[in-house]
């Protein structure tokens, strides 16, 4: 008997297919805004009653009451079981169907994983007996502790120590850890006499390595290749540390560039710290980042450099800044690194200088200011040209409002006018203007927001990356919340997925049953959602869907400051959870709302 059908497999197949192509070809279909309608092929209704999105990958036919994907289709309309229907779908995209237990690799990624956690063991095994690793480790000012937290080892000075001891050579290969031999066969190890950093994802497992040469290798450092399970543009060293070093939000997360930078900061105690692996800081890294803390501290080097680097960390931030996010810019004295800069001045001056960091908003007009004399009409028109690429990047927010504001002021033109010249491709030129004597955060949310959100999340799944602290959300304890965070992570973690394959995902039960419910309701309905004025515009979409994000973020943070004051009035409140709740009056603050 043939085995089970991967989920993965299904998922994918759902992505492959067409189910307007599919159900067209036996149901005669017209377009209707962003669905296609038809009569019921499973009653006799005249009246069209049949829907199929394209967005969502699903039918709806509201005089049987069925619903589902291309799969469930299959089975109501041709009367197929379950694997027929995948069967038949697979033929028409010309794939063959795996069986779990069968002869297909049942995870295509476990071998790798399996060869990087034996090398793992091998090169912290080795450490043990390199003197020369263990004196240059001293030499450095690592401790035995920090070596141990952070997994370091040591590949010894040869050519195929590691390949003797690893089982399976393909594995290792996939994994990055060997290297093939031009022309002849044969396999030898990437890593030789280098100090080993595992770089671990946020699950703690290890997916690639760093190593430091300890001879004189013109690649100081060298990181394992792009990989299955290694993206260096996705990946960050140290965040799995940072984040099992307390189970308490972070108040931020500082972002440095080298891998000694990390270790010591940390060794001093400073330990919400992550590294970029010498690559510029993408959008991918600061959307991960924004996943464990709501607040982003860079910190380069003070020279020309640095600042080019900072330049470049601004502009992948800026789309990715919303309310409630913060984002700051340290430079360090010349010769500095954050490794050599904590030896000199120890954890808590650091710290200090961290909260003296330049907000990003600082940052971005001194740049700006200094390249536009604002003393005559020219120079205030060249700052306007200046400042708008940045403008159009960022969401509409108290930072752009701020912004602009600030702008006007220099330039002595209205915010009106400011808007204006930024053109209609822009965010704020989209969000609906706020009533007279409210303030955008008092803008009426739905009546059940989680519900709401869900809902506009299945209508545009990409949304999910725009959800970021999904460990501050929890806090809200709202009912459903995390109902809706995993449905996030399901769409983070399948880029281009629909709603279909959520529901071909969750199977059957109740998860699958209210996500059918929400699907199945109107989006325009006006008990559920009272702001989208022009129809289901995918504009209307983002902006109320980041609208009711925010009221949750908003929640969320109150909630947990109704939980420390709590333990304040109690006598409970321990030292990071003090400069937490400091953290976050001084936020309340920040954002001009007054706390409630
Ligand atoms: P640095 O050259 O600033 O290294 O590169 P460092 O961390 O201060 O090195 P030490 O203190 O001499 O040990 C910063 C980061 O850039 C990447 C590494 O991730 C390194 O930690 N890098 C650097 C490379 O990938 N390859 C290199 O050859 C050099
Ligand atoms: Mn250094």
């Amino acid at each position: 008997m043939a085995g089970r059908i991967p989920d993965a497999f299904l998922h994918d197949l759902l992505a492959r297919t067409d189910i307007v192509e599919l159900i067209g070809a036996r149901v005669e279909l017209k377009r209707a805004g962003k669905e296609f309608k038809g009569r019921s092929p499973f009653t006799n209704e005249k009246t069209p009653s049949f829907f199929v999105s394209p967005q969502k990958q699903m039918f709806f036919d509201f005089s049987s009451g069925k619903s589902g994907t291309a799969i469930t289709f299959l089975m109501e309309y041709d009367r197929l079981g379950f694997p027929e229907a995948v069967e038949e779908l697979a033929r028409r995209a010309g794939v063959e169907v795996p069986r779990e237990g069968g002869n297909e690799p049942r995870v295509v990624v476990d071998g790798p994983l399996d060869a990087l956690a034996a090398a793992q063991r091998f090169f912290t095994e080795r450490l043990r007996h390199a003197p020369t690793a263990i004196e240059y480790l001293k030499k450095r000012g690592v401790s035995g502790e920090t070596a141990k937290r952070y997994g370091i080892g040591y590949a010894p000075d040869s050519w195929d120590a590691l390949t003797q001891f690893l089982q399976n050579q393909r594995h290792a290969l996939d994994a990055g850890l060997l290297i093939e031999r031009e022309g002849s066969s044969g396999v030898y190890d990437r890593f030789r006499n280098r100090v080993m950093f595992p770089i671990r994802d946020t699950r703690g497992r290890v997916i690639a390595f760093g190593g430091r040469t300890l001879a004189n290798d013109p690649a100081k450092y060298l990181n394992s290749p792009e990989t299955v399970l290694f993206h260096k543009g996705r990946n960050l060293y140290g965040l799995y540390e940072a984040r099992s070093a307390s189970t308490a939000a972070l108040p931020y997360l500082i972002v440095v560039e080298g891998y000694m930078d990390v270790v010591m900061l940390a060794q001093y105690g400073v330990r919400e710290v992550v590294g970029t692996l010498g690559t510029a800081t993408t959008r991918e890294h600061l959307q991960l980042i924004f996943k464990s803390t709501a607040k982003v501290v860079f910190c380069f080097d003070g020279d020309r450099a640095g600042r080019a680097a900072a330049w470049r960390a601004l502009e992948q931030v800026l789309p990715e800044m919303a309310d409630g996010r913060e984002c700051v810019f340290m430079f360090l004295p010349e010769g500095q690194d954050p490794d050599t800069y904590v030896q000199q001045i120890g954890a808590e001056a650091f710290r200090q200088e961290v909260e003296r960091a330049q907000p990003l908003s600082q940052f971005l007009l001194d740049a700006l200011l200094k390249q536009a004399n604002v003393g005559s009409l020219e120079g205030r028109a060249k700052l306007l040209s200046l400042a708008k690429p940045h403008l159009q990047r960022l969401r509409a927010g108290t930072l752009r409002t701020l912004l602009i504001d600030e702008l006007g002021r220099r330039m002595r033109l209205s915010r009106e006018d400011i808007e204006a010249s930024l053109g209609s491709e822009t965010p704020a030129a989209a969000a609906a203007p706020a009533p007279a004597g409210k303030t955008p955060e008092q803008l009426p949310v739905s009546a059940k927001p989680v519900r709401r959100a869900l809902q506009l999340l299945l209508e545009k799944p990409e949304l999910a990356d725009r959800v970021g602290n999904v460990e501050l959300l929890l806090q809200s304890e709202l009912p459903g919340l995390e109902f809706l965070l995993e449905v996030v992570d399901f769409f983070q973690l399948h880029p281009g997925a629909r709603a279909a394959q959520l529901l071909s995902f969750l199977g059957e039960g109740k998860k699958a049953d209210a996500i059918s419910r929400v699907l199945a309701s109107d989006l325009n309905d006006p008990q559920l959602g009272p702001t989208l004025a022009a129809k289901t515009s995918d504009e209307a979409v983002e902006r109320e869907f980041l609208d009711v994000l925010n009221y949750l973020n908003d929640q969320a943070l109150a909630a947990r400051r109704r939980q420390l004051q709590a333990k304040a009035q109690d006598g409970s409140l321990s030292e990071p959870e003090a400069r937490e709740w400091r953290a976050l009056a001084e936020r309340t603050r920040g954002s001009g709302k007054s706390p409630r």
